[in-house]
């Protein structure tokens, strides 16, 4: 993945854990990585570890004035070859589905051109609900990739479809895509 950028915005969710090691296995292809995370990203994993294992400044604010200075989320918008979304929230695939632009990740996702590959992970009755499948839909009309979730032992205690792929997965997923 040399001389390739991947924006990797990462949501509130439990599986967040398991972006630390897509993102280090990204830097080992020879990517370079840019970090958004969402406000609730920051409640399961930190800012510092993924800016240690992407070895590049981590972007969280909007409203940053530095990270602003130079339209931040345009410029990260604009250098992406690729968007990865991992993991997406069922809240994060609603706002995409329907265009909002309330933070930096929504945003990038409205501005960049690149392509945009979903990574979901919930509950497995919040996957199936017929929202979120809707809107999963509404995605794909939209051109985004979806990477369906793996199925088993989630998080939550449940059985069922809402695991997020494994980061090995997701890596050939991006190979694949290019
Ligand atoms: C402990 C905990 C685990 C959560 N795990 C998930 C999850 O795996 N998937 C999901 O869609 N939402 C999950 N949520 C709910 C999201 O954090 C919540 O919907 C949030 O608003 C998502 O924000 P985002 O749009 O920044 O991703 C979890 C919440 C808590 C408190």
């Amino acid at each position: 993945m040399k001389n390739k950028t991947v924006v990797v915005g990462i949501g509130g969710g439990i599986a967040a854990y398991k972006t630390c090691e897509l993102v280090r296995l990204l830097v080992k292809e020879k990517a370079s990585v840019h970090v958004v995370m969402t406000s609730a990203a920051k409640e399961f994993v930190t800012p510092l570890t993924l800016q240690t294992l992407s070895m590049n400044p981590i972007h969280t604010d909007l409203f940053d004035i530095t990270q602003e200075q130079k339209i931040g989320h345009i410029t990260l918008a604009d250098k992406a070859d690729i968007v990865v979304i991992a993991p997406a929230t069922a809240d994060l695939m609603a706002k995409a589905a329907h265009g909002l632009a309330n933070d930096l990740l929504t945003n990038i996702l409205l501005a960049t051109r690149a392509k945009v590959l979903f990574c979901p992970s919930m509950n497995v009755n919040m996957w199936n609900h017929k929202a979120t499948q809707a809107n999963v839909k509404r995605l794909q009309e939209l051109g985004y990739q979806i990477m369906e979730p793996d199925s088993g032992e989630l998080a939550c205690g449940y059985e069922g479809k809402g695991r997020l792929c494994e980061p090995e997965a997701i890596l050939k997923k991006i190979l694949s895509l290019g």
